[in-house]
């Protein structure tokens, strides 16, 4: 039966299938080839000779704390082509049934090390990208389970990863600068010293980080995230939500009220370039890299200028602004971020200016919200 069903493929689109699959293997053969395999490593006399760890492997198991994100529902599709059961997604939110059927996923609070630590021994797990956070303006809202979630959280997944020899990714981000940061451009390295609990955990998170590579030889990256633009998820509650919203509104109602000030501006990356930079970042051999946090920027824009970006599709959206609390937040943070370490070491580039994502955005979200509206037409009628 199996062999009548493929007979009756037609010949030409078995070759194209073909074509497309041999295709992709041959990108992951690149991708994969031009990781590291099994280095092991020691550090300048920092650390005991005897701290050493395998660098990366052909098709790692990759744990994903706070999955069910922004950012993680992505880069669980993109990292798939390590294989469908080596991403393991967790999360304390009921999945969605798409993912549940995508590939592993489990409940995991972060908080909860033995739960971690059974996870990482039972799946075989050899990176863990940690997601798991309360955003910026959460974070405000609620500062102690901020803490929590953002610090001890952090501290479960390096003793884990130490423990495990285990390759770590750990995000960070435009707010782990603060109102004393150069803000136009802002290097890598100056002064920090963020007015957020959101921006403290995450300086916490880079030093704790390379405290633990310097000590203990802990493969430990991060790298610092301007705002994320995407548009199959909704943004968590950072700052930069706006120019996500944005697209949103312009669609169902044509008026934003955005709460900020129309020219605070702000670094931003579409999710793709955010993605790739974790891939390639992550499987950049270790000696390239000559620091363990990088900046990654693709462009910078202002409430403004995203605006006028979108009347190229939406001509008559009306903005009015309203700055909230957020607006404090966002005139602390970087206005560009200078991002030529991770271009220089480990070869960073974005591939989407403003006009590029504006597309992405509407060739993503314009069918969605006709079908709705067709909808809520019929019914009407
Ligand atoms: N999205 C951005 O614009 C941006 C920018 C810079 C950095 N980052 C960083 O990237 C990471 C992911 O961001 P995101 O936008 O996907 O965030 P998000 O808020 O969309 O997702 C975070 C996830 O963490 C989960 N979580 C909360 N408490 C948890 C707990 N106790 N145990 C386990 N999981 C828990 C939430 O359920 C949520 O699914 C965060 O560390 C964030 O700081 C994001």
């Amino acid at each position: 039966m199996f062999r009548s069903r493929v007979m009756s493929v037609p010949l030409g689109l078995l070759c194209r299938c073909k074509a497309r699959e041999v295709q992709r293997a041959s990108k992951i053969l690149r991708l994969v080839t031009a990781s590291p395999v099994q280095t092991v490593r020691h550090f300048n006399g920092v650390n005991e000779p005897h701290q050493q760890y395998e660098v990366s492997h052909a098709h790692p198991r990759v744990l994903i704390t706070g999955s069910l994100g922004q950012l993680g529902t992505g880069l669980a599709k993109v990292l798939s082509r390590y294989g469908r059961n080596n991403v393991i997604m967790s999360d304390i939110l009921k999945a969605p049934r798409q993912t549940q059927e995508s590939g592993p996923y489990l409940f995991a609070d972060i908080l909860d090390f033995k739960k971690l630590q059974d996870l990482i021994v039972s799946y075989n797990i050899d990176w863990i990208i940690h997601f798991s956070a309360l955003l910026s303006a959460v974070g405000e809202n609620n500062v102690p389970l901020a803490m929590r979630v953002n610090i001890e959280g952090l501290h479960n997944v390096l003793e884990l990863a130490k423990q495990y020899k285990l390759k770590i990714f750990v995000p960070s981000t435009i707010g782990a600068f603060g109102p004393d940061s150069p803000r136009n451009p802002t290097p890598d390295l100056c002064i920090q010293r963020p007015r957020t609990i959101y921006g403290v955990s995450k300086v916490h998170a880079e030093l704790m980080g390379e405290y633990y590579f310097y000590k203990f030889g802990l493969d430990f990256r991060s790298l610092r995230f301007p705002g994320v633009i995407s548009a199959d998820t909704h943004p968590g509650g950072g700052t930069t939500d706006y120019a996500v919203q944005i697209f949103h509104d312009a669609l169902k109602t044509g008026e934003f009220d955005c709460y900020l000030r129309e020219d605070t501006m702000l670094p931003m990356m579409y999710i793709d370039d955010c993605l790739r930079s974790i891939v390639e970042f992550m499987e950049t051999p270790s000696e390239r890299l000559t620091m363990r946090t990088y900046n990654v920027s693709a462009m910078s824009f202002t409430p403004a200028e995203i605006a006028d970006a979108v009347r190229k599709y939406v001509p008559n959206l009306a903005v009015t602004y309203k700055p909230d609390k957020r607006q404090s937040i966002a005139d602390s943070w970087p206005m560009r971020f200078d991002d030529s370490n991770a271009r220089r070491d480990w070869g960073w580039k974005h591939h989407m200016e403003i006009d590029d994502l504006c597309r992405a955005m509407f060739d993503y979200l314009t069918p969605i919200y006709k079908d709705t509206s067709n909808k809520m037409k019929e019914q009407v009628a």
